[in-house]
């Protein structure tokens, strides 16, 4: 095994190695811009380090944990083009650089370029990990549907949000992890475990993304700090202020999530009062912690070496530590 940094190591320079500088620039530029623009690389070093719990050289598994860090990235320029995202990675998102059609199409041509890494693989391989991928990419939509269909919903319930966050987010970090276990040719029961264990840190990772969507410093968050709060996003967040706040912040509450604020700054200001007060921030927080250690339960039942438990535990607890 190598350490977290080393495996963030091989896959930046299998991506370095990967560049592509072709016409049409308006095509192929934004998928570089985005492509290099940074971010925690967090799927791609879980494909290389479940290929080597697994048993089998990392290197083996580059080719899929590009598939998935194109995917993502594709994921993204369109997510930000739907939550009208002004910020990513500190920098600006492509469709504020291009514009929207080019956000539209580079996401397109990264979705195919997605696909073709798994072409690499032999018959067998390709097969189970494309249809992995496949079953994963359109949950993904049914996830991002949802979450946009909830913005103008004011009787989300908790088991829907928790739905639409596994679909949204927690099935690619669960696929990434499973796209090792298929390239290690490792048991079912195995792939299965890796898996859970993928989908419960995905849904803590949802999770914190919504907590450091209105808490995250803006120095260090690298994306518009109250984006969700803006946007009408029905986080957990919200959902458990909702829930505990007193009837006064209620009635505030929905009052602000009704209506589109001329100022912004005053709406996630007050907004952000009412997640305090109503200790809506600390039930995330547990509910953070909660789904994390539910990951490292899934652990205790595979049959791997200690040190291998290790690092993937180790993997979950830094990404509960992160700012961005
Ligand atoms: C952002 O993912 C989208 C979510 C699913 C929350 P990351 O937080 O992994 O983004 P990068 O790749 O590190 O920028
Ligand atoms: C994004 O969820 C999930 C996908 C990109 C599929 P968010 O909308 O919360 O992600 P960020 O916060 O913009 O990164
Ligand atoms: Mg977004
Ligand atoms: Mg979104
Ligand atoms: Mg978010």
């Amino acid at each position: 095994m190598h350490s977290i940094s080393q495996y963030q190591e091989i896959f930046l320079n299998y991506l370095e190695s990967q560049s592509v500088d072709k016409e049409p620039k308006n095509l192929y530029d934004p998928i570089q811009y985005i492509l290099k623009l940074g971010g925690k690389r967090m799927r791609p070093i879980l494909t290389l380090m479940t290929a080597e719990v697994f048993n089998v050289d990392c290197k083996e598994a580059l080719a899929a944990a590009m598939a998935v860090e194109v995917f993502h990235n594709f994921s993204l320029v369109h997510d930000d083009i739907m939550d009208d995202a002004p910020l990513r990675r500190g920098n600006q998102t492509v469709h504020e650089k291009w514009d929207i059609n080019t956000g539209i199409l580079s996401g397109d041509a990264m979705l195919i370029l997605a696909y073709q890494y798994f072409e690499q693989y032999e018959p067998a391989v390709f097969r189970d990990l494309a249809k992995l991928f496949s079953k994963t990419a359109l949950e993904v939509c049914e996830g991002q549907q949802w979450d946009v269909d909830f913005e103008t919903r004011t009787d989300v319930t908790i088991p829907e949000y928790l739905k639409m966050i596994e679909y949204k987010t927690a099935v690619l970090v669960a696929a990434a992890m499973k796209m090792g276990a298929i390239i290690a040719n490792t048991t079912q029961e195995n792939a299965d475990l890796i898996y859970e264990f993928g989908l419960n840190l995905g849904l803590a990772f949802q999770l914190q993304d919504d907590y450091l969507d209105a808490f995250g410093n803006p120095e260090t968050f690298g994306k518009q700090v109250g984006g969700d709060i803006i946007e009408n996003k029905k986080t957990y967040l919200y959902l458990k202020s909702l829930a505990a706040a007193n009837p006064q912040d209620k009635a505030q509450l929905l009052e602000l999530f009704s209506s589109s604020p001329e100022n912004n700054t005053v709406k996630i200001e007050q907004v952000k009062s009412v997640f305090i007060r109503s200790t809506g921030d600390k039930i995330t927080q547990e509910a953070i912690e909660e789904y994390t250690l539910r990951a490292f339960k899934t652990l205790e039942k595979m049959n791997i070496e200690l040190d291998k438990k290790t690092i993937l535990r180790t993997f979950g607890e830094n990404l509960m530590k992160r700012k961005a």
